[in-house]
């Protein structure tokens, strides 16, 4: 028989491997003073280009002041208890309706986590009689979702519209024998490569297969689209999406998450939708907060224009010096190097320490081995010239990777 805490410190698990040499440096990193461009590691100021603040809203004098006010007026607590029982109130019901309209659907509900809401909306809205077909680079909170399915899922290729059609086949033949219906779910911005999920392709497929289509726009909404509703108005299809989902977390910079659709289905979802029946409701002070960055995001259109200015240069400029960006639609950008994880983490050292640019890594085994990506988000306050700094920086770090000069028996022999 074994011994849990024992079965758990054996295998700490693919990135808990690595707790003893990444552990405050590559992961948990601390970064500090005001949210923005700007920011201190490890003592000293970094260019940073990893915070999914698109709007630059974290720091917006309005905003700040507008969530200072609120902690001040109502503390953290009010309301207590979930919102069925006694933590509703009338900002919770204003914003809901605010976003709803922003979004072009009937009606929305708040969710306290993004990633607990998408687990939660999957887990309410299919039984083991449906199928749910969904998209194989799916976030977590969409893969982890459908763990809890109790009947089939079927994942087509990333975007590709003829998997995913031989996969609504499948679904159909299976749903004709169960009586149940099919759940079809992806992202609007998927927010390692950048790429758009193809709504316009799979609302195409509603015309010869019936299916609801939930997506997951966290990436999306505030940055995509002609107002900044997301990626279903940037593809023109926000009609046909069934369920439209997006978290506070990104371009309203604060904590939070909400999902739209038709109002009998939220009636539905709120009184069924676990993660919220049996939750406390959100503090006033984030309500009112989102209250402020929505209306900032609907009245200061430009806002998404400085975050397009800086999108489009950095990811000209990248490509003009030759550098990989994949296929990128959107404000995420992947700049994909090729090289080993040894090579990625002294390279990592070296952008922080010598040229002080912070931004994520990405490697083995979350994409294929022999590739470095690194991610940087484009911000509406970043400047021109911090994306002309980050394109010469990037350029040095490039040949000193082709030149062999991360390669770690060679830096080790160096230090001898
Ligand atoms: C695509 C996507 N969905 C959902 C989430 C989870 O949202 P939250 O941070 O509100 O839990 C994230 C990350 O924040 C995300 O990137």
């Amino acid at each position: 028989m074994a011994d849990i805490f024992e079965k758990v410190m054996k295998n700490m698990g693919p990135l808990g491997a690595h707790i003893k040499e990444a552990h405050g440096y590559f992961t948990f990193p601390k970064l500090e003073g005001e949210i923005g461009p700007k920011m201190i590691f490890n003592g000293k100021e970094k260019l940073n280009w990893s915070l999914n603040n698109y709007l630059g809203l974290a720091n917006h004098p309005e905003v700040r002041k507008a969530d200072a006010e609120a902690a001040a007026t109502y503390g953290m607590a009010y309301p207590m208890g979930a919102r069925m029982m006694s933590g509703n109130s009338n900002p919770h019901e204003q914003l809901e309706k605010e976003l709803a309209a922003f979004v072009g659907k009937e009606d929305a509900i708040l969710l306290n986590f993004g990633y607990q809401g998408v687990l939660s909306i999957i887990d309410a809205m299919v039984d083991r009689h449906d199928v749910i077909v969904y998209d194989a680079e799916s976030h977590a909170c969409i893969v982890d979702g459908v763990r809890l399915h109790a009947g089939h899922r079927f994942q087509f290729k990333h975007n590709d519209m003829e998997s995913c059609e031989k996969q609504l086949q499948r679904a159909t033949r299976l749903v004709e024998k169960s009586g149940g219906g099919i759940f079809v779910i992806t992202e609007g911005v998927f927010g390692m490569s950048g790429n758009q999920g193809n709504l316009k392709g799979i609302v195409e497929l509603k015309k010869k297969y019936k299916f609801r289509l939930f997506i997951d726009d966290a990436h999306g909404f505030g940055t995509m689209g002609k107002t900044g509703a997301g990626t279903a108005e940037e593809q023109g299809v926000t009609n046909e999406i069934d369920l439209l989902f997006s978290t506070f977390a990104k371009s309203m910079a604060s904590i939070g998450a909400f999902v739209a659709g038709p109002k009998a289905i939220l009636d539905y979802l709120r009184y069924n939708l676990r993660s919220q029946i049996y939750a406390k409701s959100l503090p006033m002070p984030l309500v009112i907060g989102a209250l402020k960055r929505l209306e900032l995001i609907r009245t200061r259109p430009e806002l998404k224009e400085n975050l397009w200015k800086i999108v489009n240069a950095l990811q000209s400029g990248l490509r003009k010096a030759g550098f990989e960006i994949g296929t990128t639609s959107t404000p995420v950008t992947p700049v994909v190097l090729n090289g080993t994880v040894a090579e990625s983490t002294h390279l990592t050292f070296d952008l922080r320490e010598n040229f002080d640019i912070f931004c994520s890594i990405v490697v083995y085994p979350v994409i294929p081995k022999g590739q470095i990506i690194l991610r940087l988000i484009p911000t509406a306050v970043h400047t021109l010239e911090d994306v002309d700094r980050t394109i010469k920086a990037f350029t040095e770090i490039k040949n000193n990777l082709s030149a062999g000069k991360y390669n770690h028996d060679k830096l080790m022999n160096a230090a001898l």
